[in-house]
């Protein structure tokens, strides 16, 4: 399969500058564990987000030695560098003129740097969106469902969970009998048509628990689940969730769906509970958040619910129903609290 992305065409260099922007996701079923070249232990599902974006501009100069150097709004990285010239290397296979020039690559989020929003995932995203631009122009033309699959592709190798920032909606990444065309390879859209309405039109306020560096990269957190004792049944148990999902996401059967969502984060983080060695990546505040929702739902009924990432923060989901007024004054009111510096990013999923 991978030999579909496999290129050995001709090409034509030129000095070469192109922008492009990618949204960041949020997993409701989690991808946590994986085999090597970037292969997800389970499938994965996720929600494209709209304001969280990361902008890219990437400038080729042809006929330079291969060198990388970038800029995070507008302050050069150095380690960063390292890291997209590392990648570059790797996806040489895949695009062969890569490694035949310089490049600059400005990059800027719309959301607070550390704030535990993935922004590898829309930083990979919109790299390898760059990318297939500067292919199309050295290469020629490849079609547009190529394309997209194939910047998708590119960005898995980068990191993972960015191949689901490549399309709007709910995007699958992983091979699942209940998915058609479904891979291990780059993420697809899951069908809109199978989608109640109820689930198209939803919020995610990420609540900024903790700014900062966390204490475990998930590239170390994939890494413990090779030896994790419970995982073989996390990621039978993920299969098990796409079966339940798709049957919730047709009916719009919101009691399922907020069951399902978090007992999918809650397992993520007791995933790292049960690693050895084990670590623990939510704060005093995550805990209050999340216990002050389950009183909230039990006292109002209302439909507000959470996920998490690995990290602190907390992610609120909400619909737009009605009672989203409620809801808001809710957060405002008990939530931002637990925040570092009334952290909260507002955004809302993109379908
Ligand atoms: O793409 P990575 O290697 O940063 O892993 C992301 C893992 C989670 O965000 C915890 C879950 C997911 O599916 O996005």
């Amino acid at each position: 399969m991978e030999k579909e992305f496999l290129s050995d065409q001709s090409f034509e260099l030129r000095d070469f500058t192109v922008s492009a922007s990618c949204p960041s996701n949020i997993a409701l079923i989690k991808y946590w564990g994986k085999y090597s070249g970037q292969i997800p232990a389970n499938p994965s599902i996720s929600y494209t987000l709209n304001h969280c974006k990361t902008n890219t501009e990437l400038e080729f100069i042809a006929g330079e030695g291969f060198s990388v150097q970038t800029f995070l709004a507008g302050k050069e990285e150095l380690k960063f560098a390292e890291k997209i010239e590392k990648y570059f290397r790797s996806i040489e296979p895949y695009l062969p003129w890569i490694l035949k020039g310089k490049y600059i690559i400005r990059t800027e989020n719309t959301f607070p740097h550390s704030s535990g929003i993935a922004s590898s995932a829309s930083g990979f995203g919109a790299i390898a969106k760059c990318l297939m631009e500067v292919d199309e122009a050295f290469s020629g033309e490849s079609g547009a469902e190529f394309k997209v699959n194939k910047a998708s592709f590119l960005a898995r190798l980068g990191s993972g969970s960015a191949c689901r920032s490549l399309y709007e909606g709910l995007v699958v990444w992983g091979k699942t009998s209940e998915v058609d065309g479904s891979s291990d390879f780059f993420a697809v859209r899951y069908p809109d048509a199978d989608i109640h309405p109820v689930f198209k039109n939803f919020n995610d306020w990420v609540l900024l628990i903790h700014e900062g560096e966390k204490s475990v990269s998930s590239t170390v957190g994939h890494g413990l689940m090779n030896t994790n004792p419970y995982a073989e049944r996390r990621f039978q148990e993920a299969h098990e969730n796409f079966t339940l999902l798709k049957e919730v996401l047709r009916n719009g059967d919101m009691e399922g769906f907020i069951k399902l969502v978090e007992h999918e984060a809650l397992t993520l983080h007791a995933m790292m509970l049960m690693s050895e060695p084990a670590f623990i990546l939510m704060k005093t505040g995550t805990l209050a958040v999340i216990n002050k929702i389950w009183e909230f739902r039990k006292s109002t009924g209302l439909p507000l619910f959470f996920t998490l990432d690995a990290g602190a923060n907390v992610h609120l989901l909400f619909p737009n129903n009605g009672s989203e007024g409620q809801i808001k004054e809710f957060i405002e009111a008990q939530l931002l609290q637990h925040t570092q510096n009334n952290g909260v990013v507002k955004d809302v999923m993109k379908f």
